[in-house]
């Protein structure tokens, strides 16, 4: 199989937490990162987008009362304090990176240009997209989506910390079965817990590969990036 030329990344908020659900876990994050660099030597582009709930979850708060936009808008900031501790994480192993914010806040980051995206990714720096896609009711997943197609990546890859899709939780049922490959009608129908149903259609519209793996695997970022087949592919 080729290798992708354009990827986008998408990282939970947990998946910086580590063990525990809440925080920034310095070890972790610089594992991602040793695992991103060892990824990018091929030479691929990658845009991240990442997540707040390892800071704050928006949906929880909603369900305790909170308005939901408020609580939204209180999540995707969490988003970008997970995007500059990645930056800094990258950047220290001396990775190119941009932060890209959805909501202007002109004084911590760039505001988020999409044709400037581009040519950040086409001279190989790497794009952190933050405040998912700067609107109350949509997930980072959805924002994922978004800029997949916006900056027109050839996959999304989407982090998780199981091995990609199952037939029933690997978690509490040790016979379920891996899906190696779904289409986007199955994950639909069968209302597996990939991403969202808004993110999954605007992938399947635009016919967007989403290949979900095991980020606590270390290598796992890299076998991806060069078109191993691990993980589950929803096309
Ligand atoms: P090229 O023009 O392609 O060389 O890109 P560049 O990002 O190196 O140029 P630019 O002069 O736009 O940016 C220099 C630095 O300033 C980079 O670290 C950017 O992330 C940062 N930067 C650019 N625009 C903004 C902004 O609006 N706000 C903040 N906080 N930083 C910015």
């Amino acid at each position: 199989m080729k290798p992708y030329k354009r990827i986008l990344l998408k990282l939970s908020g947990e998946a910086l937490a580590g063990d525990a659900s809440q925080g920034i876990n310095a070890k972790v994050i610089q594992q991602i990162a040793s695992d991103l660099e060892e990824g990018l030597e091929s030479g691929v582009q990658m845009g991240i987008v990442i997540g707040g709930g390892n800071i704050f979850r928006g949906v929880a708060a909603s369900a305790q009362g909170m308005d939901r936009a408020s609580s939204d808008y209180m999540g995707m900031l969490a988003t970008v304090i997970n995007a500059l501790a990645l930056q800094d994480a990258l950047e220290k192993k001396g990775l190119a990176t941009r932060v890209q914010t959805a909501i202007g806040m002109a004084e911590i980051a760039e505001p988020y240009i999409r044709r400037k995206a581009i040519r950040h990714l086409e001279k190989g720096r790497v794009v952190i997209f933050a405040a998912g896609t700067g609107n109350p009711y949509f997930t980072t997943d959805t924002a994922a989506s978004l800029r997949a197609m916006e900056i027109n990546a050839d996959v999304i890859m989407k982090a998780t910390k199981v091995d990609g899709i199952f037939d029933k939780d690997p978690k509490i049922h040790p016979d379920a079965k891996l899906y190696k490959e779904l289409s986007y009608m199955d994950v639909l129908s069968k209302g597996l817990k990939v991403m969202d149903s808004t993110a999954i259609s605007l992938c399947m519209d635009n016919k967007l590969p989403i290949i979900t793996f095991n980020l606590t695997e270390s290598g796992n970022i890299a076998k991806v990036i060069r078109g191993e087949k691990i993980g589950t592919i929803v096309k």
